[in-house]
């Protein structure tokens, strides 16, 4: 794997996945956002940023007195973020490299924290959290997105094929490193940290073929799939088994995807 790539890879497709993951998510995004009280003139840290989906949102809150820092390990991912920030002629993005399995978060004094899909795809996740803990503002609030249950991935009616490559997916996952399953880690270390969990909602959707929020786990089967076989996980035979299998399963209208289990965590710092 390419040094600042990570499991599901920083390619074309991957940018377009993130794009329509956040479509789908973000209105349960925004009213966290509400929730934890972003609002204009705050400085805002979009953790694991990606292509900046969320930052962009993000920019719009804070608006021209505030500032997003929008930190990932992907170059192209930030350029893309440039690119979009540019052309909307946004000012207020600041964008940063660095990758948290082994530098540091840069020194910046936060009013709040977004991290969603991050902390599981890192090494060392309790001490980026404590460095995003200590870069907030005493009453400053982390608001989290990362799955709690990835296991309720289930098909109806069940489909092998499609329901053994979400495990054989997370299995890699593991296996590079990261752990799908973060956000009860995440709970766990909070209080210790100096948090306290001022709220939490989980969400687990299910998905049939005729609406928008199927494409989501359709384009993680596809995606996923061709990128377990670059890496050589996966051989060509079984990848077509996987995607014939899902245009079965997404020919029958009465056909449903049980998404994997998302918990939203806002925590509070709290004064020492
Ligand atoms: C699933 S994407 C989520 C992107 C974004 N948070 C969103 O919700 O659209 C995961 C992101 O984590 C980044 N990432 C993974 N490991 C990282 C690390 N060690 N340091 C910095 N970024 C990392 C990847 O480059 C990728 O952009």
């Amino acid at each position: 794997m390419h040094d600042n790539d990570y499991i599901l890879g920083t390619h074309a497709e991957e940018l377009r996945r993130l794009g329509l993951q956040h479509t789908v998510w973000r209105e349960h995004a925004r009213d966290a956002w509400t929730s934890a009280g972003f609002r204009k003139g705050q400085t805002i840290a979009d953790i694991c940023c990606g292509p900046g989906y969320a930052s962009l949102d993000l920019a719009e809150i804070v608006g021209p007195l505030g500032s997003v820092v929008a930190i990932d390990r992907s170059e192209s991912f930030l350029s893309a973020l440039n690119t979009r920030a540019h052309a909307d002629g946004l000012q207020n993005i600041q964008t940063v490299n660095c990758d948290f399995n082994v530098q540091q978060m840069p020194n910046i004094m936060l009013d709040n924290a977004w991290a969603r899909w991050a902390f599981a795809f890192m090494q060392h996740p309790r001490d980026v959290l404590e460095q995003v803990v200590n870069r907030l503002r005493i009453g400053g609030k982390l608001v989290v997105h990362e799955y709690f249950c990835w296991e309720t991935w289930r098909t109806v009616p069940r489909c092998r094929p499609v329901e053994e490559f979400g495990y054989r997916f997370i299995a890699n996952w593991r296996l590079d490193g990261g752990e799908p399953n973060i956000a009860l880690d995440i709970l766990e270390w909070l209080p210790s940290l100096g948090c306290t969990v001022v709220s939490m909602r989980q969400f687990v959707r299910f998905a049939q073929p005729h609406i928008e929020l199927w494409q989501w786990p359709k384009t993680f089967v596809f995606v996923g799939v061709d990128r377990l076989t670059d890496l050589g996980k996966m051989s060509a035979d079984e990848a077509e088994i996987v995607k014939e299998a899902w245009l079965k399963l997404e020919a029958n209208p009465n056909a449903y995807i049980v998404t994997p289990g998302l918990l939203e965590i806002i925590a509070e710092k709290q004064a020492p």
